[in-house]
């Protein structure tokens, strides 16, 4: 008993009182799976403030000293909030995606029709018939790199990009 530390709380109002060590009961806290042995409990109405808890050790020591109404597993603070173990990331799997120009070239129809923007490729089929500048000029782009054409038409215009975008098959494989 001589070893133990001694546990001295002040509060509002000119309230203090040191812990009464009397009790060794075991307490298994299954949040670090420790077996405690409460060593004293005070337990009282608590008045509105600041409440302070002087421990003082009289020899090398472990100690805990728990304040609340209630104990929740798994929210258990002790100390510093713990740091969160990082989720290992996947190792990305290297993919062989794009198409290449040879493949762009095949697409060279109205039937299918592709064609290479800033190194990515598109297919244009579905947009033959329903661009507004005609049908003719999209035609034209099957199985080429349509870079230079697109822009020298559409450069800075939103539309066009975002219309562009939706046929997006993937980059150009070089
Ligand atoms: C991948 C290629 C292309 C896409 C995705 C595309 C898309 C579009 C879109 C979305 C519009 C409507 C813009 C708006 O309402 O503000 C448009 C209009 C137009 N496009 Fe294209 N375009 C492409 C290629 C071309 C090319 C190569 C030419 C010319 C050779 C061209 C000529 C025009 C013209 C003249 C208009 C205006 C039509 C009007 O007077 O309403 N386009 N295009």
């Amino acid at each position: 008993m001589t070893q133990l530390p001694t546990l001295v709380v002040t509060g509002p109002g000119g309230f203090k009182t040191t812990m009464k060590l009397n009790e060794r009961t075991k307490f298994f806290e299954p949040y670090s799976k420790t077996t405690y042995l409460y060593l004293g409990r005070y337990s009282s109405v608590a008045k509105a403030g600041l409440y302070s808890f002087l421990l003082t050790s009289r020899g090398k020591a472990s100690i805990t000293l728990a304040v609340g109404d209630k104990e929740i597993f798994g929210e258990v603070l002790r100390g510093a909030a713990p740091t969160p173990t990082p989720t290992p990331t996947p190792t990305p799997t290297p993919t062989i995606a794009g198409y290449t120009l040879a493949q762009v070239k095949a697409n060279n129809s109205a039937k299918s029709c592709w064609a290479v923007v800033d190194d990515y490729v598109y297919d244009l089929t579905k947009w033959i018939n329903s661009h507004p500048g005609g049908p003719g000029a999209i035609v034209s782009l099957c199985g080429t790199d349509a870079t230079a054409a697109f822009k020298a038409q559409h450069q800075n215009q939103a539309k066009p990009a975002v219309r562009l975008d939706s046929y997006k098959l993937g980059p150009l494989k070089k």
